[in-house]
């Protein structure tokens, strides 16, 4: 038996604007009932991409395909209204003369004024809202309004939910509550999801996969933990979290650095490398009147720093090194509180497993 072909599937998408390509190449599938999100720096083309998908914008070459069929290719095109796509934007503007039900309605064209009233009543009790079904926007906080505009998103079941930044105008602690409350209903609803943020703990938090964009492109696709703990360059470590590197050479399949040598299988003799670790990755340990820590040789050699700045940052401490090596500026980080003073002596190793080597 051939598996079914995926909810939604986008191949090869491309889109310039005056000559230059926002949107370049881009390709995925995302099955029923999965979340995508599609990630990346302001301006790499993440609304462009969600936009073509939706019908409002136009691809000059590509094709893109619901359930196996043809939605649009640069001969053919469905109208976004017969698309069955869902959309969400953070400035999801309810209409405001009409009331919390008559919102929800909107999208609903089929169907007696009973039933249409009954998909109301079951969207709003689901998103906890039933005692303003006669209420108007200007009544609800800015998360009830959020619910009520993704109860009136999914009222017509759209097989496809496109959300760009929907999340980003709720403070944070109504955030979490909505982005899960939110995955849960579209997961019950086995709504294909195509989420589209700047901010890689909503990815982390939100996705089955992550498609990490740049400058038009997908330069990496995976599961979160896969995408966060298998960086595919400097770039894409340094999106999800802050990152030291240090500069090496390779001789002889080892790049050579202050704090021992790191394996660097099937790079050249004489090529320029870089190391890059996350501050939690950086291990500390105290002076011991100038004797430092007395590392295995699996955690390589301990590199001396002087504390420069500590700050504690509610659920780790931050602390930031002058490396006697080179002068340089490395950032650790401690659970809890770890306060040194500046100017304290103490001595670093990093943890050599969770160390990244990408050509300089
Ligand atoms: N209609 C247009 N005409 C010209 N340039 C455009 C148009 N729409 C988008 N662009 C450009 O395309 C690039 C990608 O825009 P897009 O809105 O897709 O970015 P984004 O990834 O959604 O960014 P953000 O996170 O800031 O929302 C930007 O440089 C933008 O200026
Ligand atoms: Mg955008």
């Amino acid at each position: 038996m051939t598996p079914p072909p995926p909810r939604l599937e986008i191949r090869n998408l491309r889109r310039a604007f005056n000559g230059r390509a926002v949107v370049d190449d881009v390709s995925f599938a995302i099955q029923p009932g999965q979340v995508t999100c599609l990630l990346g720096p302001s301006g790499c083309g993440k609304s462009t991409t969600l936009r073509m998908i939706a019908g409002v914008e136009m691809q000059d070459s590509g094709e893109i395909y619901v359930d196996g069929q043809l939605v649009c290719d640069t001969v053919f095109r469905l109208p976004p209204e017969r698309r069955e796509i869902g959309l969400m934007f953070q400035d999801f503007a309810l209409f405001p003369h009409l009331s919390v039900a008559d919102n929800v309605a909107f999208g609903l064209k089929k169907g007696s004024k009973a039933e249409k009233r009954a998909r109301v009543v079951e969207l709003l009790t689901r998103v906890d809202l039933m005692r303003f079904i006669d209420g108007y926007p200007h009544q609800l906080s800015g998360g009830e309004q959020q619910r009520v505009a993704l109860a009136r998103a999914l009222a017509p079941k759209p097989k496809i939910m496109l959300m760009d930044e929907p999340f980003s105008g709720l403070d944070n602690r109504l955030r979490d509550g909505i982005r899960d409350d939110t995955l849960t209903i579209l997961k019950e609803a086995d709504t294909a999801v195509l989420l589209v943020t700047h901010e890689p703990e909503e990815a982390l938090r939100m996705a089955d996969e992550i498609a990490l964009m740049r400058d038009g492109q997908i330069v990496q696709r995976g599961a979160p933990y896969n995408v966060y703990t298998r960086p595919v360059d400097r770039a894409a470590v340094s999106f999800f979290s802050d990152s030291n590197v240090l500069q090496a050479r390779v001789s002889g399949a080892l790049a050579h650095t202050p704090f021992g040598r790191f394996l660097a299988p099937g790079v050249a003799d004489g090529t320029e490398v870089n190391i890059v670790f996350r501050p939690q990755h950086v291990r500390i340990d105290f002076d011991r009147n100038g004797t430092g820590p007395k590392p295995t040789a699996s955690d390589g050699t301990a590199a001396r720093g002087v504390v420069e700045r500590a700050r504690f940052m509610g659920s780790e401490s931050l602390v930031e090194f002058r490396m006697d090596y080179d002068g340089s500026v490395l950032r650790a980080t401690v659970p809890n509180v770890f306060l040194p003073q500046p100017g304290t002596v103490m001595w670093l190793t990093i943890r050599r497993d969770r160390c990244f080597v990408f050509d300089a």
